[in-house]
């Protein structure tokens, strides 16, 4: 079931209060038209646009590993996408790509929407925000909206509600994949994709380190190449940000 609102501070508190309660099922939605006080990850403001999707899906039944979950909630969001509207392969890159852990994007480095999964007794609780007819302005990034990428891509306007995008998503998660799958059709659309170098903040020293992108390991985080040799585990929570390495003289901000 889905429970639309006219408007709600957060979707994602919502959805956990009906799981507490034992009132909703596996794959059970919280969709609000206006959201007012939305969450991103690291405790940061979402801002929800009129017109974009806010949505909180109750994972409640799943056998993949929890650590799995923000990443696969991530690809059945871009499959809806590209399943729903597949002018949008002509995009760079063939798409909607996946920023690790959970950034929506498209090629330009634009942030077309992002996952936030909270655990709860129960399960999971996989808040998805997509910026569908206008996207927010970004510190220090570039963000976009389903309506600009149709203009990109020479696409007549369609009309898409939260509504539809939300049930398409709900479809794909019906269908459990296997960690490999998961670990192989995410690389396929990672916005940094094994090979490329990379700059991480650590969320608690605030350092910044380089390296180069490995793959993924058994948990979903992201292997990377250090220099000098070695390699290193990024686990999602302990990573404030995550950038492509920039070019040498160019703003490292
Ligand atoms: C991020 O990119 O930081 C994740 C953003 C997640 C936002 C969604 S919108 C629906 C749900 N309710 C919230 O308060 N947050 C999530």
């Amino acid at each position: 079931m889905i429970w639309f609102h006219e408007s709600l501070k957060s979707t994602q508190d919502e959805m956990k209060a009906l799981a507490a309660s034992g009132d909703s099922m596996h794959l059970d939605a919280v969709c609000a038209l206006l959201q007012t006080v939305g969450r991103g990850r690291h405790g940061r403001e979402w801002i929800a646009l009129p017109g974009n999707l806010s949505a909180s899906i109750h994972l409640k039944d799943t056998h993949l590993p929890l650590t799995w979950i923000p990443l696969w909630v991530g690809l059945c969001t871009a499959r809806a996408l590209m399943s729903g509207f597949p002018e949008l392969s002509s995009l760079g890159g063939g798409g909607i790509l996946l920023k690790w852990p959970n950034d929506l994007m498209i090629d330009t480095g634009a942030k077309l929407g992002g996952i936030l999964c909270e655990k709860v007794d129960s399960g999971v609780i996989a808040g998805i925000g997509l910026n569908l007819e206008s996207s927010p302005e970004l510190q220090g990034r570039k963000s976009t909206s389903l309506k600009a990428l149709f203009e990109r891509c020479g696409v007549e306007r369609k009309s898409v509600t939260a509504r539809i995008v939300l049930e398409s998503v709900l479809s794909e998660l019906k269908r459990e994949p296997s960690v490999d799958e998961v670990r192989t059709e995410f690389l396929r659309r990672s916005f940094y994709p094994p090979g490329r170098e990379i700059v991480w903040k650590n969320a608690r020293t605030g350092s910044r380190i380089l390296g180069r992108v490995l793959g993924l390991g058994s948990h979903g985080e992201l292997r990377v190449e250090i220099p000098g040799g070695g390699s290193q585990s990024l686990f999602s929570e302990e990573i404030e940000e995550l950038r492509e390495k920039p070019e040498a003289g160019s703003d490292q901000k």
